[in-house]
């Protein structure tokens, strides 16, 4: 019997790791250069962290949470999310009282039980990052900023960021409010999640995928319209720190989120090769049906809902599958496993070959060697395949004349190198 992993669940295997790497290490590094610091979180957490804090009305919480009982009667759900932990991490270990801005950043694997697609997983990781402490319209920009800077830095250009705002507990229930009054005067074409919503939540109608939905709740009213004076002015203000930074933008006054804690700005960033233009099928996007590689915003209240002191915050999380998703269709030059190999032939090279090795790892540079005594052409077969650049070949005539043959795989050149300049030329080139 053959068992498999289950639906939406995948290895990452060592041929995809160069490109994780790449990821994590460009994002990890860009978030350290503005002050953040790594936190690891649980995987799994008690199930009223997620239901309190995302909302239990959202499609997440009511339909995608992988929920078990444990020995014990505990409801548990795994993590569908960061930002949950990370608020109750944040007051469970009093990470305010260090400093009265808290930068933090997490990545690990996530887990949603939706219907599996290209670019939508039940198992998927997240970058994500969060801010505690201002509430200040210069850190949104400041955070979208360095969010376009990365995806920029890596040649996804194709990327554009959409914003919102989503008003905050003065201006929502007015919002609400119309909204209530539009779904009600619509209830014909809406379904029995939709109507139960009007009640419940009414701003979880923008996350029905039904279509007929969509197209009831079309010319809907729009938060933007409803923002006070003060939400006005910060979304103003994150709009001109934006152009000043030459950060562009669009707005998507249709843009909720699928969770309940946002308050005032709200954004995704969204691949335009996605977009379901006529002539691309789904299928074609690089991102399949799916084009959000990024979301996250402001959630104001949620450190005070999750009884904290009163704490504005803003952070994002990026999906690292539809990340790489993108980087595939323009590879970047990822650091090959190999930058030498050695090839080798006869037991005296191998011996040499295997001392060589170690003398080149200890001066920093990546090499491999063969130790399964194949014929030149298999073991230059396999330096190109491991992407190395350059290959040292050593035989028993090498070994007499103590000089090796460097060959360069990309121009296919050889050069005839004394043994013990070997290292010092190899040194060189590689610095
Ligand atoms: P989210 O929009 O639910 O936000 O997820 C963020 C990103 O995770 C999405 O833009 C997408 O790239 C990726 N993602 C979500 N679901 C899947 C899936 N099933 N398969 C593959 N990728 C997926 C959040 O999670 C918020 N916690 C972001 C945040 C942080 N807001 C404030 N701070």
């Amino acid at each position: 019997m053959q068992i498999k992993a289950p639906k939406g669940v995948a290895d990452i295997l060592p041929d995809d790791i160069p490109m994780w790497r790449y990821m994590e290490h460009a994002l990890r590094s860009a978030l350290e250069r503005s002050g953040f610091a790594e936190i690891r979180l649980p995987i799994f957490e008690n199930s009223q962290l997620f239901s309190h804090s995302i909302g239990a009305e959202t499609d997440i919480v009511a339909k995608e949470m992988y929920t078990f009982q444990d020995n014990g009667g505990r409801s548990l759900s795994l993590r569908p999310e960061g930002t949950a932990s990370a608020v109750r991490a944040y007051l469970e270990n009093r990470l305010y009282e260090r400093n009265p801005i808290c930068r933090i950043f997490y990545m690990g694997p996530m887990f949603r039980a939706e219907r599996p697609q290209k670019g939508r997983y039940r198992q998927f990781h997240q970058l994500g990052a969060e801010v505690f402490g201002t509430d200040s319209a210069y850190l949104d920009a400041e955070i979208l900023a360095l969010l376009m800077r990365c995806f920029k830095r890596m040649q996804l250009t194709s990327l554009k960021l959409q914003l919102n705002s989503l008003g905050c507990p003065e201006c929502r229930p007015q919002y609400k409010r119309q909204l209530v009054v539009f779904l009600g005067d619509n209830q014909a074409g809406l379904c029995a999640d939709c109507m139960r919503r009007a009640d419940t939540n009414p701003l979880r109608v923008f996350d029905c995928k039904n279509p007929g939905c969509k197209e009831v709740l079309a010319p809907a009213p729009q938060s933007l319209t409803s923002l006070c004076g003060a939400c006005k002015d910060h979304f103003e203000q994150v709009k001109e720190l934006l152009t000043t930074l030459e950060v562009a933008f669009e707005i998507n006054p249709r843009l909720v989120r699928g969770l309940d804690y946002y308050t005032r700005t709200a954004f995704e960033i969204v691949s335009s090769q996605g977009d379901k233009s006529p002539d691309k099928s789904p299928d074609q996007s690089p991102l399949g049906a799916q084009n959000a590689v990024a979301g996250g915003g402001r959630f104001d209240g949620l450190v005070e809902q999750l009884g904290g002191p009163k704490t504005p915050a803003f952070g994002f999380a990026i999906g690292l599958e539809r990340l790489l998703l993108l980087l595939q269709e323009q590879p970047p030059a990822i650091e090959p496993s190999a930058w030498v190999y050695l090839a080798l032939l006869g037991e005296k090279a191998k011996r040499k070959g295997f001392i060589l090795q170690q003398n080149l790892r200890q001066q920093g540079i990546t090499v491999q060697m063969n130790y399964a005594d194949q014929c030149l052409k298999k073991q230059l077969k396999s330096a190109h395949n491991l992407g190395a650049p350059y290959v040292v070949i050593m035989g028993d005539d090498e070994i007499k004349n103590q000089r090796v043959i460097l060959k360069d795989m990309k121009d296919g050149t050889q050069e005839n190198v004394p043994l013990e300049q070997l290292i010092g030329k190899l040194a060189e080139i590689n610095s």
